[in-house]
């Protein structure tokens, strides 16, 4: 088994262990739509496939108090150097994973960090965006419309909160927060769906589609 396999599966194992299937389903996409990105913006694709599999690696015993994406650097390279992983190449690895979030100081610097970036933060838009807030909402017990409520006033997590408030607040905007080309052109398309679904979603609310 090559290096990329077994990581994947000590990954797979990690992030199902604490019970988040859907992290490690996140991570595949992640990684799926990172090399198809990577391989048009002629990124480094050893460096980003270990990246990708890596980055949610510190969902793993989180505890809201260190940042994950710190935890996730850590973690991988105590992984990657049980495989005698060279130590420039986890660097990158760890530059990459550290900058998956960009919260903080931690700015995307190089091209499999943005195109990592990229395809983190485009998977919470489009068709699987749409899915992903709709099974967020009933996680938390939450409506599956409401638009009655000021969006910008409902909090987040509270019973009041929808896919659609998640759309009106956060995910309209991540269009204009992508660093590639390729991610750029794959958001825009990901973005007019979303934006005709909620036209959509309204109109039916109000019985007039
Ligand atoms: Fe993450
Ligand atoms: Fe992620």
């Amino acid at each position: 088994m090559d290096l990329l396999e077994e990581v994947k599966s000590i990954v797979q194992k990690e992030l199902i262990s604490i019970n988040s299937c859907h992290e490690w389903e996140h991570t595949e996409r992640v990684f799926n739509l990172a090399l198809s990105i990577g391989e048009k913006e002629g990124a480094d694709l050893e460096i980003l496939s270990l990246a990708a599999i890596l980055h949610d690696i510190g969902r793993k015993d989180d505890d809201g108090i260190i940042d994950h994406a710190e935890r996730g650097a850590i973690l991988a390279k105590e992984i990657l150097e049980r495989y005698n992983y060279p130590s420039e190449k986890i660097e990158k690895i760890c530059h990459c994973i550290k900058a998956h979030r960009y919260r903080n100081e931690n700015v995307p610097e190089t091209l499999e960090a943005k195109v990592l970036y990229d395809a983190d933060k485009l998977d919470a838009i489009g068709a699987i965006g749409i899915g992903r807030a709709f099974s967020y909402a009933g996680h938390i017990g939450a409506k599956v419309h409401n638009k009655e409520v000021d969006v910008v006033k409902t909090e987040e997590f509270s019973s009041d909160d929808t896919a659609w408030r998640e759309y009106e607040v956060k995910l309209k905007y991540i269009k204009d927060k992508l660093f590639t080309k390729e991610g750029r052109r794959i958001a825009e398309g990901r973005h007019a769906f979303m934006e005709q679904f909620f036209e959509r979603l309204n109109k039916e609310v109000d019985g007039k589609e």
